[in-house]
């Protein structure tokens, strides 16, 4: 059915598949969806199997307010798949709905889709599969790093090094730069969800308060900081008293939410500091020219780029639009298929 779907096809499309967002890229046309990598399931009537209920946008705005029988998952763990059934229903369902701005398309298209470097063979497979399964005739596989630094514009193909974190949801991708190839790559498992999540423990261990996980967001997102020059006042939260159980509501300010970050950014702060012990010495002289670029929603984060500025002595760029520059990236590779200027990873 599927590959009739792909009839309204004409041109092949990339796609960020994230931990938190996916975004589709098609070609000629530039981004043409982005929502969050959620579903919601409700049981059927039997009891015993589940359906999909929404997707994406509709199933984010269900989250931590669904009665019993829905539960809204994030079928994307870390950058790679947790749930495989999910994950291809998921995918089917954006092909589906980008598949409405192009109609008259007649060729199965190829699917570019990113994956983290620290990836597995096995989760290599597992999300070239889940494309394939989808409808997909052709799947190309790009590293996440590569991808973030030609979205985000860096001169990949010239022999002086570039340098890219990408800070995610689930991970954060460090690469290095040159020739058209990554020198360096390394991911590690901690990234936006993690920040969440102390802020989340923080806040049940220090106020006795739960709270859900789009309120951690929105703490990170409004007074979130990373460097005490750009702490940026209070806020107050509700969430349900781990005592009585009744709601309430406390305040709490932007040091308290980057004390609880610390230990998550150090990680962040270790990794980029190891990418740079490892990189050869004459592409490191490059850097003190060309900077670091961050992308990825993490790099919204205030004051991550004068965090990681301090630390390495190094110029700290924020790219243009972070949290589109892999899906960007994913795109220019799409259309440099053809003239075999390939950024692909080999996993087959
Ligand atoms: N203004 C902001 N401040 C801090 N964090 C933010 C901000 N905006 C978005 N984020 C975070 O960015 C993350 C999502 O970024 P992104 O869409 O790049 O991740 P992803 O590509 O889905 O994940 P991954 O690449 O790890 O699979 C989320 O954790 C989100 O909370
Ligand atoms: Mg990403």
């Amino acid at each position: 059915m599927f590959k009739r779907l792909f009839g309204f096809f004409s041109s092949s499309i990339a796609i960020d598949l994230g931990t938190a967002n996916t975004l589709v890229y098609m070609q000629g046309k530039g981004i043409i969806l982005d929502e969050p990598s959620m579903v919601a399931l409700a049981v059927d009537r039997s009891g015993m199997g589940k359906r999909i209920l929404a997707v994406g946008q509709e199933a984010k705005i269900m989250l931590g307010k669904t009665p019993g029988q829905i539960e809204v998952v994030r079928p994307m763990k870390d950058g790679v798949i947790a749930d495989f059934n999910i994950t291809e229903q998921m995918i089917k369902h954006f092909i589906k709905k980008a598949s409405n701005h192009k109609r008259m398309m007649s060729v199965p298209p190829t699917i570019i889709i990113c994956v983290p470097c620290g990836s597995t063979q096995v989760e290599r497979r597992a999300i070239k599969d889940a494309a394939l399964a989808a409808g997909a005739r052709r799947v190309e596989i790009i590293e996440e790093a590569m991808a973030a630094a030609i979205g985000a514009g860096l001169p990949v193909e010239s022999p002086r090094a570039s340098m890219v974190v990408d800070i995610g949801g689930g991970t954060t991708e460090v690469g290095v730069i040159s020739l058209g190839g990554l020198v360096y790559a390394n991911s590690i498992r901690v990234a936006g969800d993690r920040m969440d999540e102390v802020i989340t423990n923080h806040i049940r261990t220090k106020h006795g308060l739960l709270i859900g996980d789009s309120t951690a967001e929105q703490i990170k997102k409004t007074i979130g900081s990373a460097h005490p020059s750009v702490d940026n006042g209070s806020m107050d939260i509700r969430g349900r008293s781990v005592f009585d159980g009744l709601p309430k509501q406390i305040t709490i300010t932007s040091e308290e939410v980057r004390g609880s970050l610390e230990d998550a950014l150090q990680q962040i702060v270790a990794a980029v500091k190891q990418a740079l012990e490892l990189t050869p010495p004459e592409l490191s002289a490059d850097l003190i020219d060309s900077g670091l670029v961050l992308t990825g929603g993490g790099a919204l984060l205030k004051g991550l780029d004068v965090l990681l500025s301090e630390v390495t002595q190094l110029k700290v760029i924020v790219a243009d639009e972070p949290l589109l520059c892999v899906a960007k990236g994913c795109g220019m590779a799409l259309d440099h298929l053809s003239t075999n200027k390939v950024y692909m990873s080999r996993t087959r």
